[in-house]
């Protein structure tokens, strides 16, 4: 065979241990244990897990080894939301919110997510490319190992597919599977400011169109908000994206409940992100809704405001996945170790329900649960080196220290800190 094998060997513990590649959506009390295997080994082949199985039945591998020396395995994380691509950093905002204004006052004076497209459409592609880039490179080093990327700071059509061109190029060269999302409805651009109208019908008309004709986008997103757009107007967007087989992942309950949530399940949506404003009928229409919910806690961390009712959703039955928002407006990290903790601390949510939320969650709201978020044979060889640990509420417990030793990639070392 030509392709290249890595045995990983004593292994302490593997977390998130799928044996038979069956791992799902986990939903409420499911959400509280997950599976290990202690004393482990785990062959990768090619870009994938082969076998894994205790150490009484190690293969004798004439290749590559890895000695964990009794470390653990998780695997990589699934970041299913991000603005990964801009052009600048928003830290003069981040002072005045400091000193005061809110997020809604900043944005409605032309900062905010208007101060990132102007910027953007300045910029050039290639050096879009390489922030972003350095920027991915940063995530994986805490253990990224898939993740989702908007447009949205383009709002043209020429800046929109330019930023979905530099989402492409940037998958081209990558070493995690990346998804991408148009974000066309994100904000109104100044052009607009008494055309609403004019845009939504740009959106539909011409920029949805393009994109799909070009293979741009894998899903369409909207940012549902009192002050960004209304119900009706992503429903729109959402009806128009499923033209092209484009399935709505959106932005809706982060500064207020108006109805973007029931929206986005009669669409049947995949995804509803942010939810920090949701309201006993918003989790009962989620039930069985078969729409997953998406918690961003950097961004209530990063913005000071409440944190979604992480723990009465899962109380109450729900699943949540937990992913970064990385954006240089209200969550200016990737980090979802960080993202973990706060889940915990902020949220209530055990050290297991994190887990899942990050992993196995996130690759269901990106429709990549055959190839990841689990340890399991047949998927990708993505897994996360951290030291031995007592027990998983490790991990989210001792925030802030780096924990991650090693990232395997697609079969081979890819990070060592070590
Ligand atoms: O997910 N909420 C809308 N969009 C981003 C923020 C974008 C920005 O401020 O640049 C978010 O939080
Ligand atoms: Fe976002």
């Amino acid at each position: 065979m030509s392709h290249s094998s890595l045995l990983i060997h004593d292994i302490g513990t593997i977390w998130q241990y799928d044996p038979q590649a069956s791992l799902t959506w986990r939903a409420g009390e499911g959400m509280r244990s997950i599976q290990s295997l202690e004393d482990a080994w785990i062959l990768c082949e090619g870009d994938r897990i082969s076998a894994v199985g205790q150490m009484d039945s190690c293969p004798d591998h004439q290749g590559p080894r890895l000695d964990a020396g009794g470390r653990h395995i998780l695997p990589t994380w699934v970041d299913s939301h991000t603005h990964l691509v801009f052009a600048r950093t928003r830290e003069e905002e981040f002072r005045y919110r400091l000193e005061g204004m809110s997020y809604e006052e900043i944005a409605r004076r032309g900062g905010g997510i208007l101060n990132s497209a102007y910027r953007l459409r300045e910029t050039p592609e290639d050096q879009l490319l390489e922030d972003a880039a350095r920027r991915l490179h940063e995530v994986i080093r805490t253990g990224t190992g898939a993740i989702e990327i908007k447009s949205g700071y383009g709002l043209t059509l020429d800046s929109e597919m330019k930023m979905l061109r530099v989402i492409r190029r940037l998958r081209d060269q990558s070493p995690i599977p990346i998804r991408a999302t148009l974000l066309a409805a994100h904000a109104l651009p100044r052009e607009y400011q008494d055309d609403r109208e004019g845009y939504i019908r740009l959106i539909i008309d011409d920029i949805l169109p393009r994109v799909a004709d070009e293979g741009l986008a894998d899903y369409v997103d909207a940012f549902c908000e009192k002050a960004f757009f209304q119900p009706d107007e992503m429903d729109r967007i959402l009806e128009a994206g499923s033209r092209y087989g484009l399935k709505g992942k959106v932005h809706t309950n982060q500064f207020t409940s108006i109805g973007g949530i029931q929206t986005a399940i009669r669409r049947g949506a995949l995804s509803v992100d942010h939810l920090e404003i949701a309201t006993e009928a918003d989790m009962g229409d989620l039930l069985d809704s078969g729409v997953y919910p998406v918690l961003l806690p950097s961004a209530p961390f990063f913005l000071r405001d409440h944190y979604p009712p992480a723990r009465t959703m899962i109380d109450r039955g729900l699943g949540v996945a937990l992913a970064s928002d990385f954006n240089p407006g209200t969550s200016p990290s990737g980090n979802l170790p960080l993202v973990i903790a706060l889940a915990c601390t902020q949220m209530r949510m055990l050290p297991e329900e994190a887990i899942h939320a990050a992993t196995i969650n996130g690759a269901c709201t990106l429709e990549w649960e055959d190839r990841l978020g689990s340890v399991a044979p047949g998927k990708l060889a993505n897994l996360i080196l951290t030291p031995a640990v007592q027990s998983p509420a490790y991990y989210p417990y001792s925030f802030g220290s780096d924990w991650v030793e090693k990232v395997i990639l697609n079969g081979k070392e890819f990070i060592s800190k070590t």
